[in-house]
């Protein structure tokens, strides 16, 4: 017996809905299906939702991604991205919408053009990751562009640090948010020394700045 059956047949004045702990749209969700038909979903927006379902045995496992593939073509989670989502998984888009609040990264309102995650976990925070929040936060202010602090984003060798439209950028000091935002903004290249794509990975034999590597544009 499992814990809900245990707790329906002691009260028997509770509901038990066993879809709620199986994982399925609860019997009681107000919303139905969308058909495909009433949701205009964008071809490419499709394509891409199928090809993440097909990667799991359960097509809600590709929810997450589903809902990353809405806020990356809209800039963040809409009503009727959600929808579009929906119908292309069959299944309620309140399923969506709850797993779409319940992680930070996925936004259910609009936060802005661009985003910036400042880590002010223990490795950035004991090298200046409140200080270097607070520089951004004063560098975005009045601009399109949405700062929160944030738990370990997995790059503690690069404290204090901050992800950028989904880029990482450290080791950061305050005084190159302004420039940060500024480059973003403008849509120049955000800090490119700071860049984690350009640090070189562990086993790299190639150093940077050599002569007649591969990447390398000099010309003789
Ligand atoms: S503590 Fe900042 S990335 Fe881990």
């Amino acid at each position: 017996m499992s814990p809900v059956d245990g707790a329906g047949a002691s009260n028997p004045n509770l509901p038990v809905d066993r879809s709620v702990t199986e994982g399925r749209t609860p019997s009681t969700d107000p919303q139905g299906i969308p058909e495909l038909q009433e949701v205009d979903c964008p071809p490419e927006l499709r394509e891409r939702i199928e090809m993440l379902m097909a990667r799991y045995p359960e097509k809600n496992s590709a929810s997450i991604p589903a809902l990353w593939a809405v806020q990356e073509r809209y800039g963040w989670c809409t009503p009727e991205g959600i929808r579009q989502a929906a119908a292309v998984m069959r299944v309620t888009p309140a399923y969506l919408e709850s797993v779409a609040s319940f992680y930070d990264l996925l936004h259910t309102t609009r936060v802005g053009e661009h985003r910036i995650e400042v880590c002010t976990n223990i490795s950035c925070w004991m090298r200046g990751g409140d200080e270097l929040l607070d520089a951004f936060r004063a560098a975005a202010a009045g601009e399109d562009v949405f700062v929160t602090g944030f738990e370990c984003l997995g790059a503690c060798d690069i404290a204090p640090m901050a992800a950028i439209d989904q880029r990482y950028f450290g080791p950061l000091l305050p005084g190159e948010a302004r420039t940060a935002v500024d480059q973003l903004l403008s849509g120049d290249a955000v800090l490119p020394d700071k860049s984690l794509e350009k640090r070189p990975l562990a086993g790299d034999t190639q150093v940077a700045g050599a002569s007649g590597g591969a990447g390398d544009g000099s010309a003789e």
